[in-house]
């Protein structure tokens, strides 16, 4: 049996973390009968530049016809004069209408190993452990009108939700909670937007299906706060679309750089498994980037759309034996202390470590 996978490298440290992640793939490759078969495609800046689109039809079509899509990342300052929808993530965009996922699981651990690269306190770190289910299909970011005036001295963007939206993300979140410590906090700003009132009595609504989770409504403002004083009183978050954006780069900070932060999307035709980071262009091409954000989106894909979870587990295992070993990629330097290794060193220490853990659990099943 063979999973296809297509591999969109896309702009700036985008190609050099996705190479990583791939080669990680491909050696899982080597214990199975199933092989990942991999075909990369453009997006973003780089298919405006080969084809003058950010998402070329030969891009969507290969998507489509996947088991699962692996994004590097989108985004370049040379297409910074555009208009939002001729940009590079206007690309990404049209790609998560197209394949339909609506519920993006961002998921922010804390690693005892680097918490010297987190500003936040050991005591507040120790044990934290959030997941952002950010609804990734509506709100302010899609929904119509938008616009600019004639005179270009006005603009305009709406957030529309609709009961249906927000039930089936609040869903996703209460699942994800179950299999967690059956918490859920849903976020919105209900003291003033009539989006969030709705948001609020459709999430109370699914909460009657899973009388197993406990649920909180927080507002965003307060949220943002509580997110870094004390991260620990969260398990999952579910939240609309911006608000998501905001909240999930700040719980970078749990995690220790940004670098280190995965996605999964679920829900659509076929799932989307991508880092948080974006294109970084000042760190581009230098072989410097931090691919542990980009591998441990792979574990997702094991996990969510590839049902191996067994392995999904070995692989983050892996990431954080590496970590614990003292590799470090530049982003992860605090005070000096660690072995400074570049993108290519990183993906090899943990495809290593990686394939140690899944001989163990070959051996294991053969006695
Ligand atoms: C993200 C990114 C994207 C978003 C951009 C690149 C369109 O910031 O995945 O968080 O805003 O969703
Ligand atoms: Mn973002």
């Amino acid at each position: 049996m063979t999973f296809k996978i297509t591999v969109l490298p896309g702009d700036g440290v985008g190609p050099e973390v996705s190479r990583e992640a791939v080669r990680i793939l491909e050696a899982l490759g080597h214990f199975y009968d199933c092989q990942f078969r991999f075909e990369e495609k453009l997006i973003g800046g780089a298919a405006i530049r080969a084809e003058g689109t950010p998402l070329p039809k030969s891009t969507l079509d290969a998507c489509l016809d996947s088991d699962a899509v692996f994004l590097g990342a989108v985004g370049s300052p040379e297409f910074d004069h555009l208009t939002p929808n001729a940009r590079p993530e206007a690309g990404l965009l049209a790609l998560r209408t197209a394949l339909g996922g609506f519920a993006n699981l961002r998921p922010a651990p804390s690693f005892p190993s680097i918490a010297e690269c987190s500003p936040l306190k050991a005591w507040a770190l120790e044990g934290a452990d959030v997941l952002i289910v950010r609804e990734l299909l509506g709100g302010l970011y899609f929904s119509e009108p938008r616009g600019t005036d004639p005179g270009r001295e006005a603009a305009f963007n709406t957030m529309r939700y609709s009961v249906p939206e927000i039930e089936r993300v609040a869903r996703v979140a209460f699942e994800q909670a179950r299999q967690r410590r059956k918490k859920l906090t849903s976020v919105d700003k209900a003291n003033v937007l009539e989006t969030s009132q709705l948001w609020r009595r459709t999430v109370n609504q699914v909460a009657k299906d899973y009388p197993d989770v406990a649920v909180d409504h927080m507002y965003v403002d307060a949220c943002a706060m509580h997110l870094i004083s004390n991260p620990k009183r969260f398990d999952v978050i579910v939240t609309e679309n911006l608000f998501g954006d905001i909240l999930s780069d700040e719980a970078a900070v749990i995690t220790g750089s940004l670098g280190m932060l995965a996605s999964a999307t679920i829900g659509g035709t076929v799932d989307l498994y991508e880092p948080v980071h974006g294109s970084a262009p000042d760190i581009a091409g230098k072989g410097v980037a931090n691919p542990l954000g980009a591998i441990a989106s792979a574990a997702m894909l094991l996990r969510h759309s590839a049902g191996m979870p067994h392995e999904a587990a070995d692989l983050e295992a892996a990431i954080r034996q590496v970590l614990e070993a003292g590799h470090r990629t530049s982003d992860l330097v605090r005070d000096g202390r660690g072995h400074v290794v570049g993108t290519r060193e990183m993906g090899s220490l943990v495809e290593q470590v990686f394939a140690g853990l899944l001989d163990r659990r070959f051996s294991y099943h053969a006695v």
